[in-house]
């Protein structure tokens, strides 16, 4: 019967992850998906625990977990299927302000997802079957490049991806001049997908005064803004600062959802807990967006899972947790800061390595892109063990104090070759 089925080739990012853990060799390092790992290369929770840290009790997630398993009022029944009220909600505050207008007049539709993914491909569903279209082809301006799953999600629901400059090779910055120049282009209500912060493969964020540039742009041709924020937290350190620019949006009335992940800043990649939010113009009209949306998650999900909103929920609606959760980010995102600053060293100063690495100090976020070509990727995985995506982007997070040098002096010979 499926014999005609095609083979799929594997994920350009987990197979990284698989093909890093065969390895034997002892210097590998994986810089391929986007996963925190502290200064011992371990994710955040367990190298706690393999510590053995008094603070343990205090370590934000395990302390949650061991509150929700010894609560016995807890059961393991079905949430409701827009996903528990109280993460949502506190969800919501936490990408839009607390003092969001959108949030005061009641007009966000939040529902929980199978984190970032999810959020995305509910609100790409959504918009499938309910977006003004009117003699619009179903179509999305997706950055070039952009986080590759993007184009799967979209395709899935019948929107054909389209690209839009964002990156520019030669400055290794932001093609500024070609997005803006792709917004205006582009027929009236277009839907353009923004990341939110910390842009995933590049690094790469506009400024303040780009954003409002952008922003005024989609005003003018009344696209719509499918903001994705899956790095809250990873490009400064700081919760609020890295959703201004979805606040700004809010607040100048762009038309625009936001999509929302817990995976990376709150360390739950396996919990797999997110929250799609969509703004609307006013009350009435976010009730119904909400009333479909809950019909599409339960044809697709039923009910979102339990553990992760529980645990996110927690932290967010408990002061104390909250500032641990905060400083927890502060520390993720420092580490990365005082990594792209060692590299950097590493390649100006010592190795004098050929090129320009000033991007690898001012990229943000998880990642950077490094430049490199396609062949100095592979060979920097066929050489050196060190894994990484075939653009050239590597997790910073997967640098650390002790194998900073190796990869520095890995990539340094791959350039010179
Ligand atoms: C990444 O880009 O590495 C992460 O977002 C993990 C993923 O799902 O691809």
């Amino acid at each position: 019967l499926w014999q005609s089925v095609p083979l799929a080739p594997p994920d350009s990012i987990f197979q990284l992850t698989a093909a890093y853990k065969e390895d034997k060799f002892p210097q590998k390092i994986n810089l391929g998906v986007g996963a925190y790992r502290d200064d011992d290369n371990k994710p955040w929770i367990s190298a706690r625990r393999q510590r053995g840290l008094a603070a343990l009790s205090n370590t934000k997630k395990k302390r949650a977990t061991r509150i929700l398993l010894s609560d016995e009022t807890l059961d393991h029944e079905y949430l409701p299927i827009t996903g528990l009220p109280e993460f949502t909600a506190a969800a919501a505050k936490l990408i839009l302000g607390s003092s969001s207008p959108a949030l005061a007049e009641s007009r966000v539709a939040s529902v929980q997802t199978i984190s970032g993914t999810g959020a995305n491909h509910l609100g790409a569903l959504f918009l499938s079957k309910f977006y003004q279209w009117g003699t619009n082809e179903k179509k999305v301006y997706l950055s070039n490049p952009t986080w590759a799953n993007h184009h799967a999600i979209f395709k899935n629901v019948g929107i054909g991806p389209v690209d839009y400059p964002y990156y520019d090779p030669k400055t290794i910055g932001l093609d500024f001049t070609g997005l803006v120049g792709a917004l205006n282009a582009a027929p009236e209500r277009s839907v353009f997908l923004l990341h939110g912060c910390a842009h995933n493969p590049t690094g790469v964020d506009p400024t303040p005064e780009q954003w409002a540039a952008i922003a005024d742009a989609m005003l003018a041709k009344k696209h719509y803004a499918f903001v994705d924020c899956a790095y809250q937290g990873f490009a400064s350190g700081d919760l609020d600062k890295d959703a201004w620019a979805v606040r700004f949006f809010v607040e100048k009335g762009v038309a625009m959802l936001v999509c929302q992940s817990f995976a990376k800043n709150a360390g739950l990649y396996g919990e797999r807990v997110g929250a799609l939010h969509i703004v609307s113009p006013d009350q009435e009209t976010s009730a119904k967006v909400k009333s479909q949306l809950s019909v599409l998650s339960r044809s697709e999900i039923s009910n979102p899972p339990t553990h992760g909103a529980r645990i996110v929920s927690m932290i967010l609606n408990n002061p104390n947790m909250f500032e641990a959760w905060k400083q927890d980010i502060r520390t993720m995102a420092g580490r990365i800061i005082d990594m792209r600053k060692e590299l950097f060293r590493l390649l100006t100063e010592e190795l004098h390595t050929p090129g320009n690495w000033d991007h690898i100090v001012n990229q943000i976020g998880m990642f950077s892109f490094t430049g490199i070509t396609p062949a100095q990727s592979k060979a920097l995985i066929t050489d050196a063990h060190v894994y990484l995506t075939g653009n050239g982007r590597i997790s910073m997070a997967g640098l650390n104090s002790k194998n900073v040098r190796y990869f520095a002096e890995s990539l340094d010979a791959v350039v010179r070759n």
